[in-house]
């Protein structure tokens, strides 16, 4: 039997009635999924475990407490065979094979008519793998299989080209920080239904490599834009793709709300009658201190961490940042987009009555392979920027929490 590859099917067994001897284990991992597809179930066994117990009591299925006896068979059109006593499940297999009702055998896959593949399901479709070979069987690995082609339906790194759910208009993805595994699952289904990309210079860029050739990937950076501001040309790129029935996705380091002028984009949209879904992104602010050992909140150190925008110096008047009051708190301050400020920054913080001493910690690249940690204090980090040549995009650290953790970071998974 086994010189011959499994033909694989689809019972529909609604109705129909399934006769499972045995009430152990594999009865429980098998039942509920008969119970699922509407099968008129007969359990048959001395004893059951007490969640195939649960099923019987709810109604799902109908339980005979007695052992094994020929004629169980006589009306099945599916049987699973799955008693501790291996002469029974042999005199039932013969059973099952005068009567020619397939079965499923747990302690002899050979003997068996049937065997039961490794399921998953996603997106209204079933993944069945089933291997090819009893003796070779080996069902570690066809589960492993399923779980890679299920986890892949989900989150869009597998993509059925022709059968795909096409999400209207704009989605608005959050990118994660760097590292390409911290996209959120939402946020990397839609970047696989993508037919174009709008991308920034930050967030997960390995992504956009592992895209179909057919995705048309637009780097924001270069979009022309002549008379018009650089967002607005990105606006009036969004809407019109949309408008030409593309599915279209604007991808953004980060959170696409932190700093990343994601409301902007939503609300020209929302003008155009554009509809726009915004899929959350895990946020530099948190998770590069987090890469880099820091935790931005510590029990009895920091109860309050605050992210601010350097990216106008203290002493510019356009400055919307009350840097004296912030001086004051004493929880962690998290600064973004601050390396070309921090050295005025620092001084502005250490006069309104900041710790000189207070530890610093800048990290350059944060969960990409290029990640790099420099710690100062606020007296000395305006000088070490310089001498080590920290470059943006870098998230700056002020506060104890700098010295919580272990000074190695974690490598990366
Ligand atoms: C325009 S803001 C966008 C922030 C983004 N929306 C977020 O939630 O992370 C850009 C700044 O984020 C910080 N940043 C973003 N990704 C980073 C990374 N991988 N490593 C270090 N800093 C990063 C830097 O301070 C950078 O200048």
């Amino acid at each position: 039997m086994a010189e011959h590859p499994a033909y694989p099917v689809g019972l529909r067994l609604t109705g129909r009635r399934v006769v499972v001897l045995g009430g152990g284990q594999v009865a429980q991992r098998r039942l509920p999924a008969l119970v699922a597809a509407g099968a008129d179930v007969l359990l048959v066994s001395p004893q059951a475990t007490p969640s195939v117990e649960a099923m019987a009591d709810a109604g799902e299925i109908t339980w005979l407490r007695r052992p094994y006896q020929e004629g169980d068979l006589a009306d099945a059109w599916y049987a699973l065979i799955a008693t501790s006593d291996a002469e029974a499940n042999t005199r039932a297999s013969a059973e099952a094979e005068r009567h020619r009702v397939w079965c499923v055998r747990s302690d002899d896959a050979d003997q068996a008519t049937a065997w039961t593949p490794a399921t998953g399901h996603s997106e209204g479709v079933t993944v069945a793998v089933l291997t090819t070979d009893a003796r070779g069987r080996d069902p570690r690995h066809t589960a492993a299989i399923r779980d890679a082609v299920v986890e892949g339906l989900r989150d869009g790194t597998l993509v059925a080209p022709h059968h795909r759910t096409r999400t209207p208009g704009v989605a608005l993805v959050g990118g994660g920080p760097g590292d390409p595994d911290l996209i959120t699952v939402r946020g990397r289904r839609l970047l696989g239904e993508a037919d174009v990309v709008i991308t920034d210079h930050l967030g997960p860029r390995d992504l956009l490599a592992e895209l179909s050739p057919n995705v048309e990937v637009i780097d924001a950076a270069k979009l022309p834009y002549g008379r018009f501001m650089a967002q607005e040309a990105i606006n009036d790129a969004l809407i019109e793709y949309a408008r030409q029935g593309k599915s279209v996705v604007r991808l953004k380091g980060g959170d696409p709300f932190v700093y990343g002028r994601g409301m902007e984009e939503v609300q020209a949209l929302a003008e155009a009658g554009i509809p726009c879904t915004v899929v959350p992104g895990i946020s530099s602010s948190i998770s590069v201190p987090g890469a880099a050992g820091i935790p931005v909140t510590h029990r009895g150190i920091a109860h309050e961490f605050t992210v601010v925008s350097g990216h106008i110096a203290p002493d510019d008047e356009r400055s919307l940042v009350d840097w004296p009051s912030l001086a004051k708190l004493t929880g962690t301050l998290v600064i973004l987009m601050g390396v070309g400020t921090i050295g005025k920054v620092a001084e502005t913080l250490i006069a309104h009555g900041k710790s000189p001493d207070a530890p610093v910690a800048l990290i350059q690249e944060g969960t990409t392979a290029g990640q790099r940690r420099v710690d100062a204090t606020l007296a000395t980090v305006g000088e070490t920027v310089r001498s080590e040549d920290v470059k943006p995009p870098a998230v700056i650290v002020i506060g104890e929490v700098v010295n919580v953790g272990p000074k190695t970071a974690a490598p990366r998974p």
